[in-house]
């Protein structure tokens, strides 16, 4: 039988550091390997059972986003003087990790997720709910679940090393960054965000909010991390707003509902993923690369 090549762990020679999805190595001389694996979270639980391809899709994401965002920030895929670097390290990469890696540029990171909101949802939610704020900043429209903003927000947070992450005011942002790279990722954000939001738009997608990072390299401040994937935005099916009601997420909604109808309580550990919401799992990513990229993406298989 056919399958899918799926990589739940990576074990290569360099330092590691692993987050949920991703292994990030060091390789030394200024360059990190991200490897997206296919591993898979929910309610801020990784799953035993990897999704095939996810990484694949997810890195391709990522690509095809920093490429077409170029223009408006530089990030830190890499460029011409690297490629020689690049191309030697690709020979030390099991092949079957090539495309689901990116080696790019390290940066200083700058110690914030710049989130952007054009719609209500998620913690931004709650918190309107309790505080009639959002990110402590008064809010002066009437919203109701998943209504579109007046015009986007920046609703930057703390970079969390361990639980969850912070919502920052204005002022407390300010106060931990300054003023002035404070309104450099604003409107980096704003622009970013805005931009993404039409070509989504287009292929009848709501980018309702995201999560940027950004970092210096040489003094210059570029677009780190991963960029616009499901993993770090959330994503609906235009097709799919109802009004007053949150539509569901674009890429994990089979396996949340299934996990809610199974009445599962969100701790560890998590339950065993049946084959057939891994395979509708994998196909909505396969989906959502198809309606945001405009292309097919035709993942690799191995014989069994
Ligand atoms: N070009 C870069 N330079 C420096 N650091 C980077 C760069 N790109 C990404 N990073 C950092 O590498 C790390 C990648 O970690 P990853 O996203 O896998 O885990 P995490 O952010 O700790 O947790 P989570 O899995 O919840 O996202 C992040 O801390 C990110 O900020
Ligand atoms: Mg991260």
């Amino acid at each position: 039988m056919t399958e899918i090549v799926s990589v739940a762990q990576t074990d290569l020679k360099w330092p590691k550091y692993t987050g949920k999805v991703r292994d990030t190595y060091d390789l030394g001389g200024g360059f990190l390997l991200i490897i997206s694996t296919d591993r898979i979270s929910a309610f801020d639980v990784i799953f035993n059972e990897p999704v095939p391809g996810k990484g694949v899709i997810l890195n391709e994401m990522s690509k095809f986003w920093f490429s077409i965002t170029e223009d408006v920030t530089p990030n830190h895929l890499n460029n011409k003087d690297s490629q020689t670097f690049e191309e030697g390290i690709l020979n030390l990469i099991p092949k079957h990790l090539v495309d689901r890696s990116m080696i790019v540029k390290k940066a200083e990171r700058v110690n914030i997720e710049c989130v952007v909101r054009g719609h209500i949802a998620g913690s931004a939610w709650e918190e309107y709910v309790k505080d009639g704020t959002i990110n402590k900043n008064p809010v002066k429209q009437i919203l109701h679940p998943g209504d579109a903003f007046l015009d986007p927000i920046f609703t930057p947070t703390t970079k969390a090393d361990a639980g969850h992450d912070q919502s920052l005011s204005d002022d407390e942002t300010v106060n931990l960054i300054g003023t002035d790279l404070f309104n450099a990722l604003k409107s980096k954000s704003l622009e970013l965000f805005n931009y993404a939001y039409e070509i989504a738009k287009l292929r009848g997608m709501i980018l309702a909010d995201t999560k940027f990072e950004f970092g210096f390299l040489d003094g210059e401040l570029i677009l780190i991390d991963e960029l616009l994937t499901p993993d770090s935005s959330r994503f609906w099916d235009e097709n799919e707003i109802q009004y007053g009601q949150f539509p569901p997420a674009y890429d994990k909604q089979f396996l949340r509902q299934w996990l809610m109808d199974k009445g599962w309580n969100q701790e560890p550990p998590p339950p065993a993923l049946p084959n057939k919401i891994i395979i509708k799992t994998r196909d909505r990513y396969l989906e959502a690369y198809k309606r945001i990229t405009g292309t097919e993406l035709q993942l690799k298989k191995e014989i069994t």
